[in-house]
């Protein structure tokens, strides 16, 4: 029989566990939700062959301008390949109607690199990955009227706002994306300028020391080192708590972040995860 393509959230959850349990060929995307709550989301599809299901793909859209591939995942011995482009087609059509325009990809394996690039996919840039080994504290002076907090559940609504209008369209969060990297973060901290939340940032702790998961300054006080008296607090915390690493992840093309981080002392380390994207709308 030919194979069916059907939407994720149609098949009994104890089908996809069971399927998930195997030895699959997986990619899967840098992500705060479980897979289980992107598979009950739109824009997530199996494919079925003899009732059996054989492959999952996501392509969930976090903001109305940008999806990610979050997870192709292919039982072994069924044709990967063929299996991706069907449901990379499903989940291209359901991205079109919603005019969603572009669908963005990591690659973090050549199987999956050639998939993407067989698909009309184009590497268009980087993640590469930072650290700033035993960090040193330089303690940051606000400029006058300005206040830095720890963030709390209040200032979440005007965090979510900053960061929409800091990041380009693929890195912006959803909301609820925002609430689990709340729930999981260790040290976060907002800055005002004295009525309204003008930056951010979030770290959680990891068996290495700390991660840097998100930092953004409202782009209207951008360059006038806020990012740096930011970040210099949240060294100053790791330093307190005898952190041995900070870690953060940002792009080859983010020049503002990358001058950033080098001149607070962040170094290059791992491999850089290529960035790809296809246009969804032609
Ligand atoms: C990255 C970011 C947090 C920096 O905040 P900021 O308050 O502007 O930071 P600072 O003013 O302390 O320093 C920024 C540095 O980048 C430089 N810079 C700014 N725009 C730049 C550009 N387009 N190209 C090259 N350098 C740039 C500034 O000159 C400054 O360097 P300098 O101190 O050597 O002159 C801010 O640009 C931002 O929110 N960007 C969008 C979100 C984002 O990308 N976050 C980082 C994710 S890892």
């Amino acid at each position: 029989m030919n194979p069916v393509i059907l939407p994720a959230g149609q098949l009994p959850q104890e089908t996809i566990k069971a399927f998930r349990w195997q030895d699959n060929l997986v990619h899967r995307h840098l992500d705060w939700l479980s897979l289980e709550e992107r598979l009950t989301q739109p824009l997530a599809f199996a494919c079925t062959r003899d009732g059996v299901l054989r492959a999952l793909l996501s392509a969930a859209a976090d903001s109305p301008q940008a999806a990610w591939l979050r997870l192709f995942e292919c039982g072994r011995g069924y044709p990967h390949a063929q299996a991706f482009s069907s449901l990379l087609q499903a989940a291209l059509a359901s991205l079109q109607e919603q005019e969603v325009p572009t669908l963005y990809s990591l690659a973090f394996s050549d199987w999956f690199r050639d998939l993407l690039l067989g698909n009309g996919f184009q590497e268009t840039d980087q993640v590469i990955s930072l650290q700033l080994t035993s960090p040193q504290a330089a303690f940051p002076v606000l400029p006058e009227g300005f206040t830095l907090h720890q963030t709390r559940r209040v200032d979440l609504p005007e965090v979510l706002a900053l960061d929409q209008v800091s990041f380009t369209p693929e890195w912006r969060l959803s909301d609820r994306t925002l609430e689990m990297i709340y729930q999981n973060q260790h040290y976060g901290t907002v800055m005002t300028d004295g009525s309204r939340v003008i930056a951010y940032q979030s770290s959680s702790a990891n068996f290495q020391g700390m991660h840097l998961n998100r930092l953004a300054v409202h782009p209207e006080y951008q360059g006038r080192g806020l990012g740096a008296i930011i970040l210099q607090d949240l060294i100053a915390q790791a330093q307190a708590w005898s952190t041995a690493a900070l870690s953060v992840n940002t792009q080859r093309e983010n020049h503002a972040s990358r001058k950033l981080y080098a001149r607070l002392g962040f170094q290059p380390s791992g491999k850089p995860v290529p960035v790809f994207e296809l246009g969804v709308i032609h």
